[in-house]
């Protein structure tokens, strides 16, 4: 593996009224040149402020950058250059139509007007753009404006593109586009770092990635080696009663040999046993003998987000509410 972007001990902190803020603390990763590298995390994990670190938009605090060969903090310009960068809010003018912001863009960087316009062209039907290219962007809805976004940041083809929360906002068939292009820049060459915090864009599109947390790297590797990880199946018990119940349940059941963990989230109960079909009637018998009642009952691989529970104890679906604890 090439390496082609590194980060050794990357640090931020902002000051707030209520004291520092530590955004990010120290975050060391390795992207290989044509990787699709993810981040994946909560609201305020840090991605935002690791990615605008990498992208020269905001000074590192202490710690080190590389993107392309290049330090981030010594040569910023030469880094963007090399980069292309969709950010989460977007950064098209309102006034212009989206043909002109396109080609606008691949002008800034240097390519022939002729060379522009014929790329400007392609993206403009591969993300389903072409429709409105003439219309002032104002006029553009949520969805048309992403792809427009994202379509900037690829038009003067970089080597490594950075993209924060690049689907949201998106419906699920213009989000399953926008996929596709994403992997065809990878066939291309380009080594794509993205954030998400859709756990099902992480699973289908990143080589590899990283969880993080509260400012640092929770788990890292293969969606695969990830889900591995959590080994065993999930089961997934909805109680009737409410979360008193569900802890009821937890207690019950987290002394069974099957049992590896057991967490309790409102009135879910999230168990992981070595194998699911055979420790379900068991189990079932269990709570049963209590008189707990079950709304739902489910089992299932593992996936991300419950790599994200276990290490962190609280779900990345529902954004880990108020009252997230261990059975154990
Ligand atoms: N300029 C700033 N001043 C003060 N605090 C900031 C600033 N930028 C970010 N933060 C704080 O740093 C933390 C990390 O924010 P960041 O935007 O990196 O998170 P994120 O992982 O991108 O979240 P999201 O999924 O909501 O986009 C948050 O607590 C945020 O409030
Ligand atoms: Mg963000």
């Amino acid at each position: 593996m090439e390496p082609i972007i590194t980060t050794t001990g990357l640090r931020k902190s902002f000051r707030s009224k209520r004291g520092p803020v530590e955004a990010v603390r120290g975050v060391s990763i390795v992207v290989g040149r044509g990787e699709i590298f993810g981040f994946l995390g909560p609201n305020g994990a840090g991605k935002t402020t690791t990615l605008r670190m990498l992208t020269t938009l905001l000074p590192i605090d202490s710690g080190s950058a590389t993107v392309a060969g290049l330090d981030v903090g010594r040569a910023p310009k030469e880094v963007r250059a090399r980069i292309g960068y969709v950010s989460q809010l977007g950064g098209a003018d309102e006034l212009a139509t989206g043909r002109e912001n396109l080609v606008l863009q691949g002008r800034l960087y240097g390519d022939s007007l002729a060379t522009v316009t014929a790329r400007a062209e392609r993206l403009m039907a591969a993300l389903d753009l072409a429709d409105f290219a003439d219309r002032k962007v104002r006029t553009y809805s949520g969805g048309q404006r992403r792809r427009l976004d994202i379509a900037m940041g690829i038009v003067h083809e970089p080597e490594v593109l950075f993209l924060d929360e690049p689907s949201t906002g998106l419906d699920p068939q213009n989000r399953a586009n926008l996929w596709v292009q994403i992997e065809a820049l990878r066939t291309r060459g380009t080594t794509v770092f993205l954030t998400t915090h859709y756990l099902e864009e992480a699973d289908v599109l990143c080589d590899r990635l990283v969880i993080m947390d509260h400012g640092e790297i929770v788990a890292e590797g293969t969606p695969r080696d990830l889900k591995r990880e959590v080994a065993g199946d999930a089961v997934v018990i909805v109680v009737h009663g409410g979360h008193e119940v569900a802890r009821r349940a937890g207690r019950i059941l987290e002394h069974e040999p099957s049992v590896r963990e057991a967490t309790v989230e409102d009135d879910v109960l999230r168990l992981y046993v070595e194998d699911g079909a055979t420790a379900l009637p068991v189990l079932l018998r269990l709570l049963d003998a209590e008189r707990i009642e079950l709304r739902t009952i489910n089992l299932s691989e593992p996936t991300l987000d419950d790599v994200f529970l276990r290490q962190t104890g609280r779900s990345l679906r529902d954004g880990g509410p108020a009252g997230t604890e261990t059975a154990a």
